[in-house]
């Protein structure tokens, strides 16, 4: 971690999941606490978050971009456009500006936050354990302080991406954070099955679980890729080679592309009702 984000002041714009994950992560991190502000619409979750965390409650958005570097806007994407209207003002070129807000554009942003530095970030939801894939798009590709900004704050979320535009920015999202819902899709059918063979909710829960665990470490600690992986626990006409051979007969990969096309066109769809 650069050691000069240890002495900026770092506000958070919205005190929910998002933020607590960051402000635990950045903390565990080395980040003083006593550099951490945040605001929240409702007071009640504002003021035990700071109890808990030791980080600074602050009254208004005005007051927090004042006093901050960086602001991380961490409300609701329907939120945020409601929030930023009165402070627009408040930023300068100085303050960077970093959104988690999904669905809401570059250009958007660019709207209503006319000079700072800014940065758009997709955390998956596993970044509130930390095990995240955390995608971030600069609107200055040439600003290598912000870009080891962002990459500092998101690193203890999970592996920090950064991508070049917003179809990409689009992929990420939806590999990644659609794709661990398409995953839950995945091992709901896996568990039911189990369960139909006599086994009970909870055991077909930790069966599924750990083979979906259990495949994705051996992926991550393999040299090779899938695909070898796949060949090894594949013998020639076996089990598992006439369950694949199904699969495939059954266009698997793809019934997954079009899902992944039919999510890109309904983000497009949104960001279009967004303006
Ligand atoms: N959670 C995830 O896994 C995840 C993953 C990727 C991206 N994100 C993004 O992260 C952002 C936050 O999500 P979240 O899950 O943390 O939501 P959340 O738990 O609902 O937190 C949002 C917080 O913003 C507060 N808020 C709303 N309007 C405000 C305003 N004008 N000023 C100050 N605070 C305000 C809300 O206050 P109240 O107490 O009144 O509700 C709420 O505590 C979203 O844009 C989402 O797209 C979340």
């Amino acid at each position: 971690m650069n050691p000069l984000l240890k002495t900026q002041k770092i506000g958070f714009i919205g005190a929910g999941n998002m933020a607590q994950a960051m402000i635990k992560g950045l903390i565990e991190g080395g980040i003083p606490a006593k550099n951490i502000f945040a605001t929240n619409r409702s007071e009640g979750k504002l003021l035990k978050l700071a109890e808990s965390f030791k980080i600074n409650p602050v009254k208004s958005n005005g007051e927090l971009i004042d006093q901050c570097e960086i602001i991380i806007l961490a409300v609701k994407p329907q939120d945020l456009l409601v929030a930023l209207e009165p402070v627009t003002r408040a930023f300068d070129e100085h303050k960077i500006v970093i959104s988690v807000a999904a669905g809401i554009r570059m250009e958007m942003l660019e709207r209503y936050i006319h000079e700072a530095r800014l940065a758009r970030v997709m955390p998956n939801t596993p970044s509130l354990i930390g095990r995240g894939v955390i995608g971030y798009l600069l609107n200055d590709d040439d600003d290598d302080a912000l870009d080891s900004t962002v990459a500092d704050l998101f690193a203890p979320l999970g592996r920090v991406i950064q991508v070049n535009d917003e179809d990409q920015f689009e992929t990420l999202m939806i590999s990644c954070s659609s794709g661990t819902g398409f995953v839950f899709e995945m091992m709901m059918y896996w568990q039911d099955w189990i369960e139909e063979h006599g086994f009970s909710a909870e055991e077909a829960q930790v069966m599924t679980i750990e083979t979906f665990v259990g495949a994705s470490l051996l992926a991550a600690q393999a040299r090779e890729g899938v695909e070898e992986l796949q060949a090894r626990v594949t013998s020639k006409k076996g089990v598992t080679a006439a369950g694949l051979q199904s699969m495939r007969e059954l266009e698997i990969e793809r019934a997954l592309r079009i899902s992944f096309e039919k999510a890109a066109m309904r983000n497009k769809e949104m960001a279009r009702e967004i303006k």
